[in-house]
């Protein structure tokens, strides 16, 4: 039998039970956790302590255990409970452990409280309740935003491009000169209000890809189309460079020609003179299916102790102070999230005063298209 001071020292309440179910020996903790004194205790059946809708079922278990003694703890995954003397119900973890004593063969329960336990549980089921509403609500806000913020400046841009059209009837100079300023900040205005959506869905991963065979060359030329004022204003040499064959890749178009447009924009902004080319290149032998496009201007380069900065949320090498072009250097870390997502890498190289080419390669294939 366990000595009486080692009993005594358990953290455990500790009742042992003879044969018949009844209980022989019992620590203070058992005491305290039932609210009875030793004397109450010793020589009572231990379905005492049991909640009285269960104790049929618990003179069944023991008589189970009985034929089989073996150290266990007692109704594993059972929300086991105890029943103190006042009547209230305490939830609590059982272990049993059979031991040959003087007296007959003898079952010694641990009665561990878990109270606290099952109310941390319980906070912590609320807290992630919460946190699912919470990540709900960010979801449908940023539907409802992309939608709300999206739909008002759609309509500041048409509408101005329609008066500019002059369709609904003549303009003067200055009207015309500020209707182009409403329409560029407008524009502006809806690239940011897209990259931070995008941004925003992709950190909660909500983007979503719809994988399908892409012509290359298309895309190309729809962004090469889309920039092309841009690159006039400039006096730059704009063009694109494709191979014969047509070049087909399974991916996102819209990702796709979000990254090219970025890449592209970025290249005309930051080059004064010279040129601008989008060159399209694949490489499919034995062990590579990938397909390269890639954007090269003749601009201002970026310092080598600048590179790792490009590609951070942002992040813009020129200081506000002396900036001439807008942006929020958002378009390459968008961009670069984007390429990981579509399976690609974009990568750059560049000469400070000679230009730059930024490089994205695109599996022909994508994994996630099977
Ligand atoms: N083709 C380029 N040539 C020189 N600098 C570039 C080029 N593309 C990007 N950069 C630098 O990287 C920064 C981040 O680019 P980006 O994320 O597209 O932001 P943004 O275009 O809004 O400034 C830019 O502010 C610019 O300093
Ligand atoms: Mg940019």
């Amino acid at each position: 039998m366990l000595s009486l001071p080692l009993f005594e020292s358990l953290p455990d309440a500790m009742i042992a039970v003879d044969d018949g179910g009844r209980i022989v020996r019992v620590n203070h903790q058992a005491e305290q956790l039932f609210g009875y004194d030793r004397e109450d205790l010793l020589g009572q059946r231990i379905e005492l302590l049991v909640p009285a809708h269960l104790r049929t079922r618990h003179v069944e278990h023991r008589a189970t255990y009985a034929k089989d003694p073996q150290t266990r703890p007692m109704g594993i995954g059972l929300e086991l409970v105890g029943v103190r003397k006042d009547g209230s119900e305490v939830p609590v973890e059982i272990s049993l452990s059979p031991i040959e004593t003087a007296e007959g063969k003898l079952v010694v329960s641990a009665i561990r409280d878990i109270t606290e336990r099952k109310g941390f549980e319980r906070t912590l089921q609320a807290k992630n309740a919460e946190l699912e509403a919470a990540s709900a609500a960010k979801d449908q806000f940023l539907a409802a935003m992309s939608h709300e913020l999206r739909t008002p400046l759609n309509a500041i841009i048409g509408f101005t491009g329609t008066l500019l059209m002059r369709l609904p009837g003549p303009l003067t100079d200055q009207q015309e000169q500020q209707l182009r300023i409403i329409q560029s900040s407008g524009r502006h205005l809806l690239s940011l209000i897209t990259d931070i959506l995008d941004l925003a869905k992709i950190e909660a991963g909500k983007i979503e890809l719809h994988f399908e065979p892409v012509d290359v060359h298309e895309i190309v030329g729809e962004v090469h189309e889309s920039l092309r004022s841009m690159a006039a204003d400039k006096n730059l040499d704009f063009t694109v460079s494709l191979p014969e064959r047509p070049t087909v890749v399974t991916s996102d178009r819209r990702a796709l020609a979000q990254i090219l447009i970025n890449l592209t924009n970025n290249a005309l902004k930051y080059t004064e003179e010279g040129s601008v080319q989008i060159a399209v290149s694949s490489d499919v032998t034995a062990d590579a299916h990938e397909c390269r496009i890639s954007v090269a201007d003749t601009g201002i380069g970026i310092k080598p102790e600048d590179r790792h900065r490009l590609f951070q949320a942002f992040e813009q090498l020129e200081p506000l102070s002396t900036r001439r072009v807008e942006g929020v250097g958002l378009g390459l870390h968008l961009s670069q999230k984007l390429a990981r997502l579509l399976d690609g890498e974009l990568t750059f190289t560049s000469e400070p005063g000679v230009g730059s080419t930024f490089t994205l390669a695109l599996p022909m294939r994508s994994r996630r298209s099977s």
